[in-house]
């Protein structure tokens, strides 16, 4: 029998608000992404286009580290920063990549990016202090920084633009009681990747006014058209007021292996090294060796999985700009599209009622923000085929429907 999301919901709803649990739980929203995969769960013949992780294998060498580590005995906890040798590997890239000068005191291995963010926002986040997120955006930022009291202010953005954020917007939106501005390129959910100038302009007004710029770039590989990834780490006058995550889950196909980062100045590592003791101790180990293998060996598995995904990413660009109802546009990072339906409709009752009707999974707009209700997400982390088929379904559907 089809279990019914919204009593799940509200079942949730009243645990949360149950006396016995800390009132910062009551900032954890419910997952509207759970929600529509509880249903699909209960369905049979079901097109997801709601993933949110790459759905290539891991390259082979990685898996062959990450056995070896477990077989040579690497079982044990490692520094609590991470392993000295993943720290150096990361170093030695960042310094790289961005020709700025990163040292191993500059980075703390993580569980994942979700560590790193979580860390990030709730060791700064604090009653008085605003911070400054997009509308849509992923959804961990909000609930963070309320849970500890901070105040979200959104800066929507939109499909008519290619939800790219106008910097002028965000400087305008920088106040007294501006602690800090998120920035998340490539974007889950809108695959926007936000250029150097954007990002040039934001990171040299907050060092200006002494606001901070957390940075999440876990899909800074995917890049699908041929450009160079415009990084806080290459824009930030220095790394006093940025902390940027990022993750071996997206480029890598590792998302389960829990391997992430944060990057900022030493004084700041040092706070966060404490916190990250105090919330996970340290990172998996053997994975942190699958992640070495994963820096210094055959880096031409990225170029293979981005080739992939820009293919789909035409397509479904093509597919949607095809589909009555849907106004889609360029994105140029990631494996998202977040295209909008008509001025006023509900895409949460849309994206049920399709899901019911279709079996093609897609994610409201309502689980990314305030202002995008009219909106769903496409993942395209599928085969062309699967997004063929999807589309299929949705394109006569979507023409019946009335807005
Ligand atoms: C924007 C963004 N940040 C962070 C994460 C979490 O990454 P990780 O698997 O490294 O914790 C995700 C995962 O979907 C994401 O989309």
């Amino acid at each position: 029998m089809a279990v019914n999301p919204i009593d799940t919901e509200a079942q949730d709803l009243d645990d949360v608000r149950d006396a016995s649990w800390a009132p910062a739980l009551r900032a954890i929203p419910v997952a509207g992404i759970r929600k529509m995969v509880n249903l699909a769960a209960s369905m049979e013949d079901v097109i997801h286009l709601s993933i949110g992780q790459p759905n290539f294998p891991t390259p082979r060498h990685i898996v062959d580290a990450y056995i070896e580590a477990l077989e040579e005995g690497y079982t044990g906890y490692t520094m609590d920063a991470g392993l000295p040798e993943l720290l150096t590997a990361l170093a030695e890239y960042y310094s790289q990549r961005y020709g700025r000068t990163i040292t191993e005191d500059n980075i703390l291995i993580t569980a994942g990016a979700t560590e790193a963010i979580y860390l990030a926002l709730t060791a700064t986040s604090a009653p008085g202090r605003q911070f400054l997120v997009t509308d849509p955006t992923f959804l961990l930022y909000a609930p963070l920084i309320r849970m500890n009291g901070g105040e979200v202010k959104y800066i929507p953005t939109r499909a008519e633009h290619g939800h790219q954020l106008d910097p002028q917007e965000v400087i305008d939106n920088i106040g007294m009681r501006t602690y800090g501005i998120v920035l998340n390129s490539p974007s889950n959910p809108t695959g926007t990747v936000y250029p150097a100038e954007t990002i040039d302009a934001i990171c040299q007004e907050a060092a200006y006014r002494g606001v901070y710029v957390f940075s999440d770039e876990v899909y800074d590989h995917l890049l699908l058209d041929d450009m160079e990834y415009p990084s806080v780490l290459r824009h930030a006058v220095d790394l006093d007021n940025v902390m940027v995550a990022s993750s071996f889950s997206k480029t890598f196909s590792m998302a389960g292996l829990r391997i992430g980062w944060i990057i900022s100045s030493q004084g700041a590592i040092k706070k966060l090294r404490r916190y990250h003791m105090f919330t996970t101790t340290v990172a998996n180990t053997p994975a942190q060796w699958a992640g070495i293998a994963a820096l210094k060996g055959d880096r031409s598995c990225i170029d293979e999985m981005v080739q992939e995904y820009a293919q789909r990413r035409d397509r479904v660009v093509q597919l949607v700009s095809e589909t009555p109802h849907l106004t889609g546009y360029w994105p140029q990072g990631a494996f998202y599209l977040f295209p909008s339906l008509p001025h006023g409709a509900n895409a949460d009752q849309v994206c049920l009622r399709m899901l019911q009707e279709t079996g093609v999974c897609t994610v409201p707009g309502d689980a990314f923000g305030e202002h995008c209700s009219n909106s769903l997400r496409i993942s395209y982390s599928t085969s062309l085929d699967k997004i063929e088929e999807a589309f299929e379904r949705m394109v006569p559907w979507l023409a019946k429907q009335d807005f």
